[in-house]
C-alpha cells in the first residue's frame, strides 16, 4: 500500500482524492498497489467539503508522519512550497507537485534536496496533457530543435473569443474567471508569467537550461486590439500566446508573447481554453500534443499518474533531463538577438509623406517591409499595419523609438512577432 499526503485540498486536490475512489479499479491494477490518501491539509478546517478524507492544519502532520510515502503539494505560491518539499525531501518522502511557479523558481535546487528520490511535475505543465513525459521519455532520443506552446488556457480563451466573435478583452476575461481556469492572480495569465513558468520548466528538460522568469522575454496580450485582429485575418494569420524555446546553434531562445502565427499550423487550430504543444525532434520531426490545459479533473489526472509512477518503484532522477544544470552546454540567447518577423501597429497623421518617413526609419535599420495596410482615417489619424522580414530584435527596438520620435506618429508604436 501507498500512503499519501495531499497538502493543499482545492479543486485539484478534491479531484486527486474522488479519482483515487472512483477509478480505484484501474489505478490499483496499473500501480500494482492500493493507493491511499492518509491525510489531507488545508489552511480552513471549517469549509465545507465534497469529499471525506481525514484532514488537518498542521502540515507537519503529514511531512513528519512516518506511514506517509508521498506528499502531494497542491498549495501554490513560491517560497512556502519551496520550504513544504524541501522539507518532504529532506524526510525521505517522494513528491508529486503540480506548481509551475515553485519550479520555474526552484526546481534545480529541489532537483539538488530530491537525489534519487521520486520528485515529479507532470501536472505542472499544460494540465492533462503528458508533455513532461513526452518530453523525459518518449523523446529522449532526440535534439529538441523547438518548442511552440499555447500553454495558458485563460489567454487562449480570451484571444480566440476576440478572434472569432469580436469581442473586447475586458469582458472576455471576465468570462474565463468566471469559467474558473485563471490563476488566483489574472495578470499572471494575460501578462504571460503563468506561459513563462512552464516553458522554463519544459526547457529545463529539453535543453538543460538553468533560467528564471527574469531572464526571458514576457509580454502579455493586454495591448491586443481587434486592429490587430483585422490584420491577423486579412493577412492569414491568428493570433496566439505563444511559449517559445528554440535551440539555435549553441544557444537557447526562450521567450513567451502574443505572435501572428499562419492559420494552417496545426497549433493555430488550439482554440478556446484548450492548450497545445508542438514540439520539434531532429529525428521524429515534429509532433503535437493537444488538450486540456487546466481544470480540476484533468490536472488531477496528472497528479495521479505521477503518484502511479512512483507506486510503480519508477526512478524518476535526474528529473529536468540533464544531470546538473547547463550539462547540455547550451545557453541561454540574449533577447536582442532574437530574429524573428514582426507586425506593427501606428497610429500616424494623415498627411503626405508620412508613409515615406515611416519606411524611412526602417530602412536605417535595416528592416524590410513585407506588406503594409492602412486603416481608413478616423479624424486626421490613420491606423498603419505592416509586417516586416526576419531581422534582429535589437533593430526592432530601435526603429520603434525612432518612429515613435516622429512628429507624425501619434501614439507608441504596438509590434507583434510572427511565428511563421
Ligand atoms: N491559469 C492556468 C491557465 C491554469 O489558464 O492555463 C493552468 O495552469
Amino acid at each position: 500500500m501507498i500512503r499519501i499526503g495531499i497538502i493543499g485540498v482545492g479543486t485539484v486536490g478534491t479531484s486527486v482524492a474522488e479519482i483515487l475512489e472512483s477509478n480505484r479499479d484501474i489505478i490499483c491494477a496499473r500501480a500494482g498497489k492500493e493507493i491511499v490518501v492518509k491525510k489531507g491539509v488545508v489552511r480552513d478546517l471549517s469549509r465545507q467539503r465534497t469529499i471525506d478524507i481525514p484532514l488537518t492544519d498542521n502540515v507537519d502532520d503529514v511531512l513528519d508522519d512516518p506511514e506517509i510515502d508521498i506528499i502531494v503539494e497542491l498549495m501554490g505560491g513560491v517560497e512556502e512550497p519551496y520550504a513544504v518539499v524541501k522539507k518532504a525531501l529532506q524526510n525521505g518522502k517522494a513528491v508529486v507537485t503540480a506548481n509551475k511557479a515553485l519550479l520555474a523558481y526552484h526546481r534545480y535546487e529541489l532537483q539538488e534536496v530530491a537525489g534519487e528520490l521520486p520528485f515529479e511535475f507532470e501536472a505542472s505543465v499544460a494540465g492533462g496533457i503528458p508533455i513532461i513525459k513526452a518530453l523525459r521519455e518518449g523523446l529522449s532520443a532526440n535534439h529538441i530543435e523547438s518548442i511552440k506552446g499555447i500553454i495558458n488556457g485563460t489567454a487562449n480563451y480570451i484571444l480566440t473569443k476576440m478572434m472569432n466573435e469580436g469581442a473586447d478583452f475586458t469582458p472576455v476575461l471576465k468570462e474565463a474567471q468566471a469559467l474558473g481556469y485563471a490563476e488566483a492572480d489574472p495578470t499572471f495569465d494575460i501578462g504571460g508569467f503563468d506561459a513563462a513558468h512552464k516553458l522554463l520548466i519544459l526547457a529545463s528538460i529539453a535543453y538543460g537550461i538553468e533560467t528564471k522568469p527574469e531572464d526571458i522575454l514576457i509580454e502579455g496580450i493586454e495591448s491586443v486590439t481587434q486592429d490587430d485582429i483585422s490584420f491577423a485575418k486579412e493577412f492569414g494569420y491568428t493570433l496566439k500566446l505563444l511559449g517559445i524555446a528554440k535551440k539555435v546553434g549553441d544557444y537557447v531562445e526562450l521567450r513567451v508573447h502574443p505572435a501572428l502565427v499562419p492559420q494552417r499550423q496545426m497549433i493555430a487550430k488550439v482554440d478556446g481554453v484548450m492548450n497545445g504543444i508542438s514540439v520539434i525532434g531532429d529525428k521524429v520531426g515534429e509532433t503535437m500534443y493537444y488538450g486540456p490545459g487546466a481544470g480540476g479533473d484533468a490536472t488531477a489526472s496528472a497528479v495521479i499518474s505521477d503518484i502511479i509512477a512512483i507506486a510503480r518503484g519508477g526512478k524518476s532522477s535526474p528529473m529536468l533531463g540533464f544531470k546538473r544544470p547547463l550539462e547540455s552546454g547550451l545557453v541561454l540567447l540574449e533577447r536582442d538577438a532574437v530574429v524573428t518577423k514582426y507586425y506593427l501597429r501606428l497610429k500616424v497623421a494623415d498627411r503626405p509623406g508620412v508613409l515615406a518617413k515611416v519606411s524611412q526609419v526602417m530602412g536605417e535599420q535595416n528592416i524590410s517591409i513585407e506588406t503594409m495596410l492602412q486603416k481608413p482615417a478616423r479624424g486626421d489619424a490613420a491606423t498603419l499595419l505592416l509586417s516586416t522580414h526576419a531581422c534582429k530584435e535589437r533593430a526592432m527596438q530601435d526603429a520603434l523609438k525612432d518612429l515613435f520620435r516622429l512628429d507624425s506618429v501619434k501614439e507608441r508604436p504596438v509590434m507583434i512577432r510572427i511565428e511563421d
